[in-house]
């Protein structure tokens, strides 16, 4: 039975990449609401576009378990799907839900106008009321903080959750500028030497950017009749979504690297502000892929998966735990896609697969094969080149996180991409 699988596998991965998903001539990944906020590893969204069109109908209702900064959502209202995502980071719900309101333009110009005069009442005297945490004073200078303290107070008078949520969204993204946190990174560094942004200025200008990424957004959804496609974001685990069961006509999502991003750290800045968290080993723990599960099991579903434990555990048996944790998380993920699937809904992967301490990961063999345990049937294994650079492609040799380009122990990762594209069986 197994050896069946595998050869299925090795039959359906044995294909060329295909130039028709590389996108390599799109000048644009930033548009509508798309570019409102820095997100690791975020979809490109002509990936999302073309795998709506390919693999779904519009009656269907499209779900994405690892929703990130919600790429899939707002594409899919675009294409007029309804749709809903889930995410354990809140930071992820908060883009989200700013990024697929679209706001009457009209009325946002005029909300903008007000805060902006608004901004005008600082007053450096005084002392305004901030989140009291230690990180914050840790990566904050005292004038920004006092600053950014006064703004977020300004936000929190607003009392419409739409018009909130962009400001909040706003004041998000402009909070690394101004931080000492190095600004071109994810890993969380000081760089004493940063030029560090007004938190006004920053501001300002993050308003006229996503007012105009809004205008274009709401004119397109306002054109298509689109306006009122229904679209959720909602703060879940992916493998507990609470998302009916056979409701869903396609997931379209991309799972969390293993052991790369600790979205739980990088998104830090904004948890810590917003009062989202209080201590952040507690928070790191629920997000899949983290490097602080500090898993004992070895035992995965999946043979490829346990092969690559097996590999893993002669070189370092805690990060072997980690990945075998990885592994079995995703197992639980599949069982839940195949839950909130309708019987024959399609699943799309967009996987990377990279390699740890020179062994392979081959995640995607490694889903496929756990899909076909729960009784998928591959539909296609789509190979793409990556094109843009929001991915990094490089991995340090000895610890295995992302690194800079220069750094010499660098390794390439990620030069391909594999979609993979799985139907729900009776
Ligand atoms: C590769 S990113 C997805 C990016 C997304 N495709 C986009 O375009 O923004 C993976 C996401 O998985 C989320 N995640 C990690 N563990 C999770 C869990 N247990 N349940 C739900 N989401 C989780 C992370 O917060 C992150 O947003």
């Amino acid at each position: 039975m197994q050896s069946n699988i595998l050869s299925i596998i090795n039959d359906k991965f044995n294909v060329p990449v295909n130039n028709d998903w590389s996108f390599a001539g799109s000048r644009s990944i930033d548009n509508l609401t798309h570019g409102y906020h820095r997100y690791p590893a975020k979809f490109i969204p002509q990936i999302v576009k073309k795998l709506i069109e390919t693999y779904t109908v519009p009656a269907d209702k499209i779900a994405d378990v690892f929703a990130g900064c919600g790429t899939t959502l707002v594409e899919s209202k675009v294409h007029g799907r309804n749709s809903v995502g889930v995410d354990i980071n809140p930071v992820a719900q908060l883009i989200t839900q700013a990024k697929i309101h679209a706001l009457q333009p009209e009325l946002l110009a005029e909300r903008i106008t007000n805060f902006k005069a608004e901004m005008t009442g600082y007053d450096s005297e005084i002392v305004y009321a901030a989140a009291q945490h230690a990180r914050i004073d840790y990566w904050f200078r005292e004038k920004e903080k006092n600053e950014i303290a006064f703004l977020y107070g300004l936000i929190n008078n607003i009392e419409e959750e739409g018009f909130k949520n962009f400001f909040l969204c706003a004041l998000s993204n402009i909070l690394k500028n101004c931080s000492r946190w190095l600004q071109r990174g994810t890993k969380p560094q000081i760089d004493p030497e940063k030029v560090i942004a007004d938190p006004f200025k920053a501001m300002e200008l993050q308003l006229r950017k996503m007012y105009k990424k809004n205008t274009d957004f709401y004119t397109q959804l306002e054109k298509d009749n689109n306006l009122g496609v229904e679209c959720d974001i909602r703060l879940a685990d992916a493998r507990q979504t609470k998302i009916r069961a056979n409701s869903i006509g396609a997931i379209i999502t991309s799972p969390p690297y293993v052991t790369s991003y600790e979205y739980a750290d990088i998104h830090q800045l904004t948890a810590y502000w917003y009062d989202y968290i209080t201590d952040i080993s507690t928070f790191r723990k629920n997000f899949i892929g983290t490097f602080y599960s500090n898993n004992r099991d070895m035992v995965t579903k999946s043979t490829i998966a346990q092969d690559i434990v097996n590999e893993l555990n002669k070189i370092d048996t805690r990060l072997a735990g980690e990945v075998a944790n990885y592994f079995n998380n995703m197992y639980e993920v599949a069982a839940e896609m195949k839950r909130i699937l309708k019987p024959s809904g399609v699943t799309c992967l967009v996987v990377g697969n990279t390699t740890m301490k020179d062994v392979r990961i081959k995640s995607a063999e490694a889903f496929a094969e756990m899909l076909i345990l729960l009784n998928f049937e591959i539909v296609e294994i789509i190979k793409r080149e990556i094109p843009h650079k929001i991915n990094p492609t490089i991995r340090d040799k000895n610890s295995g996180k992302f690194t800079k380009l220069t750094s010499e122990n660098k390794k390439l990762i990620y030069p391909e991409e594999l979609i993979i594209i799985a139907r729900k069986c009776q």
